[in-house]
């Protein structure tokens, strides 16, 4: 039913997600049994903490930690990427390139949660047009319900055309949301969707209320490959 989970936390002990192997064969299992057929791995990165190359080494650990359990085998699918937190000048680092998606040019791109600025919009224009990249805008929404953007500022945010919209499958809990979200619908506008699952206790794999939704709604996830 679901191409992708394009927003996940699944790799184990490097970020505030997944603390181990165990937890994250139970995420992997629950996103199958949800009906996702292919899982995006998207860790934190923030430019602040480490360079990419570092944060690059400690996720082929991760994955290798992974990929070593017993049940690999019978994994589906999975793409390495990056939740990358947006921060002033980020854009003069060439290598953020290198935490796009799999082999695409998509980057999980995460407004950092301050008053919206109009140098945010302007890093998100040099990320796409001097590094080449298309910053998908992870779970947009939040920054609103959040009071982080106003309104005027999410549109502008969201008409920025060569810039995909993620949203999480969280979207259908608060009624502010759900409305930008039936309008995307309503609209056509093409998003990915993202559980954003950081466990099995208070954020787990949540494709299961998504899928009721969308029964109503004639919507297939865009192509990513
Ligand atoms: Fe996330």
């Amino acid at each position: 039913m679901f191409a992708y989970d394009f927003h996940t936390h699944i790799l184990p002990g490097i970020d505030d997600g997944s603390p181990d192997v165990e937890t994250s064969v139970r995420m992997i299992r629950a996103l199958q049994a949800q009906g996702v057929e292919k899982i995006v791995l998207t860790p934190h990165y923030y430019a602040e903490n480490e360079s990419v190359a570092e944060f690059l080494k400690r996720r082929e650990e991760s994955y290798a930690t992974l990929m070593a359990a017993p049940e690999a085998s019978t994994f589906p699918p999975m793409l390495l990427g990056a939740e990358v937190r947006l921060k002033q000048g980020l854009s003069q680092d060439p290598d953020i390139a290198k935490l796009c998606i799999g082999d695409t040019r998509l980057l999980l791109l995460e407004f950092p949660y301050i008053k919206h600025a109009p140098w945010m919009m302007q890093e998100v224009e040099n990320l796409t047009y001097q590094l080449d990249i298309v910053p998908v805008l992870a779970h947009i929404d939040r920054f609103l319900v959040w009071g982080f953007m106003t309104d005027k500022q999410l549109a502008e945010a969201m008409a920025f055309e060569d810039a995909i919209i993620q949203i999480n499958n969280e979207v259908l809990e608060e009624r502010a949301s759900k409305k930008i979200f039936k309008k995307l619908l309503k609209n056509g506008v093409p998003f990915l969707l993202g559980s954003d699952t950081h466990n099995m206790n208070n954020r787990p794999p949540n494709f299961d209320k998504m899928a009721d939704f969308l029964r109503k709604y004639d919507y297939e996830q865009p192509e990513i490959e």
